[in-house]
């Protein structure tokens, strides 16, 4: 399988970091949200990440100029005809990505391979959603994804080996380093992050520490780069929440049971960097 045409589908802040990567890697990369003013704002963004990255000294004016040519907003997922993956980061939700699939199944050529960058939805329902089930595959990277290094690849029931090895190819030739999740909710990285997440959340609403006190001391006791709260606030508390559910709803077990707090934070709208407010305000 070759993969020189990538539709990216849901231009938010995973969606506009995997649409770079991709181009910074030769790809020509359609991006489609849910209207063309989106996906080129998006773009947009994408250029000014790059000229701070030229301040900086770690890419040149040719460089960031042969990123954006790469890189054409769409007005929609119908124009993803000739691209040879598709790769969905829209909104986690479960309704959503499910219409997606069916939308993508519908545009893309057949043979062609549908991968989402869900966080923690079975890869084995959204394949069910479509005519190509052992062509979907779940291709997750992190946030940041032009900085961070990790890929979790994860492999649905019907996923066919051939699909899995050529996306995870894919993911290596675009310089990240890939493991391998089987497909339980929240695969390996959600599983164990949003359990400490949500649990930061209880101790801050048992009043055990601050946000400042409970982010400093997992930064310094245990070497984290970040506290829980600036990380949840990097993902976004809509996000975290939305995982939280599935791994309550997925395995059943009250242990996973969202803290009511961060569902205030989010029916608030209060979701984190991306709003300018979370647990802290930007
Ligand atoms: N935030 C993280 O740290 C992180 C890390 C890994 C994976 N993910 C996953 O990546 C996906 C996207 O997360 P994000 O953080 O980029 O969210 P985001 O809120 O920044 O972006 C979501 C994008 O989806 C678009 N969208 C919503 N409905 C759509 C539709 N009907 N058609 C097309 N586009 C639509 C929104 O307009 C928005 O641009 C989610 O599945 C999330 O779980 C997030």
């Amino acid at each position: 399988m070759k993969f020189e045409k990538v539709g990216v589908l849901g231009t938010g802040q995973m969606g506009a970091g995997i649409a770079q990567v991709a181009a910074k890697a030769g790809c020509a990369v359609l991006m489609a949200d849910i209207s063309l003013d989106i996906a080129e704002k998006a773009k947009d963004k994408i250029g000014k990440q790059l000229k701070k990255a030229i301040t900086k000294g770690k890419i040149d004016q040719t460089e960031a100029d042969r990123i954006l040519a790469h890189l054409t907003p769409v007005e929609s997922v119908d124009a993803f005809d000739r691209v040879d993956i598709g790769i969905e980061a829209a909104t986690e939700n479960i309704g959503l990505k499910l219409e997606l699939f069916k939308r993508m199944d519908d545009a893309l050529k057949p043979g062609a391979v549908l991968a989402t960058n869900t966080s923690s939805i079975s890869i084995t329902l959204l394949a069910a959603a479509t005519k190509r089930p052992d062509r979907v595959v779940g291709m997750h990277f992190m946030n940041p994804v032009p900085v961070m290094k990790l890929v979790e690849m994860i492999k649905g029931l019907q996923t066919s080996d051939e699909t899995f090895e050529a996306v995870r190819t894919l993911a290596e030739d675009w310089g990240k380093t890939t493991t391998s999740s089987a497909d339980y909710p929240g695969f390996m990285v959600n599983r164990l992050l949003i359990p400490y997440l949500n649990e930061a959340c209880s101790a801050l609403m048992e009043g055990v520490g601050t946000i400042s006190d409970i982010d400093e001391s997992i930064k310094l006791g245990l070497n984290h780069p970040m506290g829980p709260f600036q990380l949840a606030d990097l993902i976004g508390l809509d996000t975290v929440l939305a995982i939280a559910r599935v791994l309550h709803n997925g395995f059943a077990d009250p242990k996973y049971r969202p803290n009511a707090l961060l569902v205030k934070y989010v029916e608030a709208g209060w979701l984190g960097r991306k709003t300018g407010k979370g647990f802290y305000t930007y």
